[in-house]
């Protein structure tokens, strides 16, 4: 095998008649050294960025080179031999000298023209000239004979994982029965561990039943010329094709303002819009034919970047104005101020990359128009009621459920209508059954991300690091459409102050309307964008004074009881204190600190760096939108002593069910065994809250509470009667006493009122407080990461189910690390997607957890303002996975001030292998600056 083998992309000399039999590897002879190297964005299961094979042969004894080979995958459509460097190095001298020899020559060998496929030119090239210097070291250490050239170039080995859960246990003299505050196992973990969970695609086929498959849009604006489906419908088993000429009702829809149609009828403004869809027998007959419905289309000016949208002005109808927090006087603020800094940062998209795709299942009753619609939705009833707009029938005619979904992270929260809608419009045409279950490319190119954010700030402060003021932009790119995005720039704005006190506050929020699918819903809902650009004014504000950030933020943070948000809700019961010093304790934070230090000291070309981040995260939905806040529940007694609970609240993966049933548990004193919860459906409770915002417990906890008291009230004359009866007796005796064995729950949250002119009263209803503190290790030649150890202290208030709670709580942090370090979302500058699929975006994994990992619950905590005194703990730990990038960030100021480089640079969002790398200059990256913007097509564009 040489350089001949691979004849272009994915293609070798091997002929089709030809098979591959064997394949030798000679072990390497005396003086002959041979290394590999690979980087790619995930460790395990990931393509390779850049690869590189390096063999060298002595002469002899001698240091001159006999002869060298160099072989690079990622440089080219093949694998690649360096030819140039391989002969010019031939017969040299084996010193240092030879790798700037060899770097010049490497830039020749591989060269890599601006806007090549796959982007990260310049990272690219400076992987491999800095393989090539780890290559000399590894083969100057070898040949030495003494190891510790070596180590100090490598990473180091990722040691088994482990990690320790802390909780209080339950008071002593509470009931065996009584579930709440144990770590009771997630009511379906095992089905769902042995494949028996049931979710839309598992539920058993109806006869007659057609599978439907959408036919999307490929440009990102454009009007529709022609639709052509004449081919698609003559293959055997297509159905029909339908398109918006199909919908019965109200062809627009939206979750606030009704700005989308369902299907395309004239313009399209985003790749993945629907034009329409192909109905078949079967699924497979359906995704041939949807491939060949041809439509032209007369192409219009996309935008695809915010950049884009600022320029021209493009945001969804002067929200600008609307988007706005003011608290003091600014000016004044930065007349005060000993500094004053700006800056600039980025948060790209994340995709929800939840394990069941979007999917729905359309029955029609074949009377009166009845519906039932079984669909993958976080909110059960606005699916409802948007579908009965689309067919045109009263919302009693239609009933939409579900048992549970394979996650929703809220894509699943409005973005499901545009799997539920088609499937009950073509249904309802046909009178047939009707399924459609996305393919995951499908999913990611229709269904919206989470909002890409850049903001450009302006700090003031003491030259103690004390705020004075703050002046913010914030944009968001939202896409064609509103959806919910107007709404999560507010969730940015007011979760802007995080835990500190920001005496003059002015922030400004642009929500870009551009031509990409429509962002949306996910966990955090913004919050998390907006409270990392506090991180980063916070670090940059450490990073000028040249102090450690955790003191910056110690000194800014907010109190226990008084402190005022700059949307005036004064705290009270603020545990982030609390939290802050656990944590610190916990994570031995000041010895780590100076043994970091010291390893940073010893070690040029791997750094580590540690950060600790808090959060403060608002419970409720938004006093504005108070109506959410309400919750139902519809709570049967059977004779033989069962419990079926139905309520407003989605299963998702959450454990919401299980809570729901432990809640039972203690009203009824009776084992969890007894209570069962089968689906969430429009029919059992309706006019639902969305399960979102984390308030999922909150609400439908109370409602439970609220039914299940009910019910108790109305047996405790058979309980007086038969004391020493049991709970089998009591509901035996009660139904042939005539009591009403079947009550509903209702709640409301009902004491927020915000005063939006004079900024006073109660915006959210309460806040989840956490910290987290992260160490990591870079490698400065490759960019590579390790995360070594993250300790995290959070207040959910007393638990109701400690096992759940902190697997909210690694698991959002993992989602956050996703987010925050390796999650790669790429498109084109004409908005098409390239990374589609779990082959092309990588989303954490086992080697991404922290080697250490650590979480408390804060002891003693209380919440009065939510059921038994919990708290919602779905979204507020994402954020704390921040600390890995500030680690991140940390350890790559270590090494430019190593190597005499500024100690202040940006960070943005995620923090690649190919960010890392590129921040910690050195003689490597100097060699290739990148190309001018505008003088090539980049291969993808910063959203
Ligand atoms: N956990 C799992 N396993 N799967 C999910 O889809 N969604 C998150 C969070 N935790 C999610 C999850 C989001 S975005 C929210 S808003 C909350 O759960 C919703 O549920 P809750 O209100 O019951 O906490
Ligand atoms: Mo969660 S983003 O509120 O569904």
């Amino acid at each position: 095998m040489d350089d001949k083998f691979f004849t272009g992309y994915r293609k070798t000399v091997i002929k089709p008649s030809e098979i591959l039999v064997s394949i030798f590897l000679p072990f390497t002879s005396a003086n002959e050294y041979m290394y590999s190297f690979k980087q790619a964005g995930r460790k395990e299961d990931d393509i390779s960025i850049v690869n590189a094979g390096m063999k060298i042969h002595f002469k002899n004894e001698t240091n001159t080179i006999e002869d060298l080979s160099l072989a690079f995958g990622g440089m080219a459509p093949t694998t690649v031999m360096a030819t140039k460097t391989m002969t010019g190095l031939r017969n040299k001298e084996w010193n240092e000298n030879i790798i700037q020899t060899a770097c010049q020559l490497l830039e020749k060998d591989l060269p890599l023209p601006p806007g090549s496929p796959g982007g990260m030119v310049e990272y690219r090239k400076t992987l491999t000239t800095s393989f090539f210097f780890k290559f000399y070291h590894f083969v100057q250490s070898a040949r030495s004979k003494v190891l510790n050239g070596l180590p100090s170039m490598v990473l180091t080995e990722r040691p088994l994982s482990k990690g320790t859960q802390v909780y209080e246990e339950v008071p002593d003299g509470q009931t065996i029965e009584d579930a709440i505050g144990r770590p009771i196992v997630h009511t379906s973990a095992y089905q769902q561990a042995t494949g028996e969970a049931m979710y839309v695609d598992d539920l058993p086929i109806y006869r007659d039943e057609l599978a439907l498959v959408h036919v999307l849009s490929k440009v990102a604006h454009g009007t529709i010329k022609t639709v052509d489906a004449s081919q698609a419908l003559s293959i055997p088993g297509v159905v029909d094709f339908i398109t918006y000429k199909d919908v019965p009702g109200n062809n627009t829809w939206g979750p606030v303002v009704f700005d989308e149609e369902m299907f395309v009828s004239k313009e399209v403004r985003c790749q993945g819009a629907i034009i329409g869809a192909i109905l078949a027998e079967d699924i497979r007959t359906a995704e041939r034919a949807a491939d060949l419905v041809k439509v032209e289309y007369e192409q219009l000016d996309h935008i695809v970047t915010m950049e884009d949208a600022i320029k021209k002005n493009s945001f969804h109808d002067g929200v600008e104005k609307e988007l706005m927090l003011q608290d003091g006087d600014v000016e004044e603020g930065f007349n005060k101020s000993d500094h004053v800094i700006d800056g600039e940062v980025h948060i790209e998209a994340q995709e929800h990359f939840y394990l069941e795709t979007q999917a729905a299942l359309a029955v029609p009753k074949g009377e009166v128009g009845e519906i039932e619609v079984i669909c993958t939705t976080q909110y059960l009833s606005l699916t409802q009621k948007i579908i009965a707009s689309l067919l045109g029938v009263d919302r009693n005619k239609v009933i939409c459920k579900i048992k549970r979904i394979g996650g929703g992270f809220g894509g699943k929260e409005y973005r499901n209508m545009l799997i539920a809608a088609p499937v009950a419009i073509a249904a309802n045409k046909h009178n047939r059954p009707v399924r459609c279950s996305l393919d995951r490319d499908q999913d990611m190119m229709m269904t919206g991300t989470r909002h890409p954010f850049m903001a450009k700030y302006k700090v003031g402060f003491t030259k103690e690091g004390k705020l004075s003021a703050i002046q913010v932009k914030l944009y968001s790119n939202a896409g064609f459409s509103k959806d919910l995005s107007v709404i999560i720039m507010k969730k940015a704005i007011t979760h802007f102050d995080l835990v500190y006190n920001m005496p003059n506050v002015d922030i400004v929020g642009g929500v870009c309307k551009t031509n990409i699918p429509s962002n949306t819903a996910f966990r955090g809902f913004g919050s998390i964008q907006g409270m990392f650009v506090t991180e980063t004014i916070m670090t940059h504000i450490a990073e000028l004074l040249d102090q450690c950030p955790m003191k910056i933020r110690d000194i800014n943070m907010y109190e226990e009881e008084g402190s005022k948000t700059p949307y005036g809700q004064i705290l009270d019961n603020c545990t982030i204190k609390r939290c802050w010093n656990e944590c610190l304790t916990q994570a031995e934070y000041e010895k780590r600190q100076s043994d970091i230090s010291n390893f940073n000291s010893k070690n040029r070309w791997r750094k580590r760096g540690m950060a600790i981040n808090p959060v403060k995260f608002a419970l409720s939905f938004v006093a504005m939108e108070g109506f959410f806040n309400q919750g139902g529940a519809l709570v049967h007694l059977y004779t033989d002593g069962s419990v079926l609970i139905s309520h407003g609240g989605m299963e998702m993966g959450q454990g919401l069910h299980t809570k729901m049933i432990q809640i039972a548990s203690r009203v009824f004193n009776i084992p969890i065994s007894k209570i069962f919860i089968s689906e969430t459906s429009t029919d059992k409770v309706p006019n639902t809250t969305p399960t979102a915002t984390s308030t999922g417990s909150d609400l439908n906890g109370a409602a439970v509470l609220d039914a299940c008291e009910k019910l108790m009230k109305r047996l405790q004359p058979v309980i007086d009667a038969n004391p020493k009866g049991n709970w089998e007796q009591w509901i035996n005796a009660a139904y042939f006493e005539r009591v009403n064995l079947s009550a509903t729950g209702f709640y409301k949250t009902d004491d927020l009122v915000y005063d939006t002119v004079n900024k006073t009263g109660r915006l959210y209803s309460y806040f989840t407080y956490g910290v987290a503190c992260t160490e990591v290790e870079i490698d400065c030649l490759t960019g590579d990461h390790q995360v070594i150890r993250t300790d995290i202290v959070m207040d959910v208030g007393r638990s109701m189910n400690p096992a759940i709670d902190i697997g909210q709580i690694e698991g959002a942090f993992t989602q956050g690390y996703g987010m925050f370090v390796i999650e790669e979302y790429k498109v084109s500058p004409e908005g098409t997607l390239l990374t589609r699929g779990p082959g092309n975006y990588k989303i954490p994994t086992y080697g991404n957890i922290p080697a250490e990992f650590n979480v408390s619950l804060l002891k003693g905590a209380s919440n009065p303002r939510a059921v038994y005194s919990s708290k919602g703990i779905g979204e507020p730990p994402l954020f704390l996975a921040c600390s890995a990038l500030f680690a991140i960030k940390a350890a790559i100021r270590a090494a430019r001030i190593e190597a005499g480089y500024s100690k202040i640079f940006r960070l943005d969002s995620p923090a690649t292998s190919c960010r890392i790398r590129m921040a910690c200059q050195d003689q490597f990256t100097v060699q290739f600056p990148p190309a001018e913007k505008g003088t090539y097509r980049p291969w993808y564009v910063d959203l």
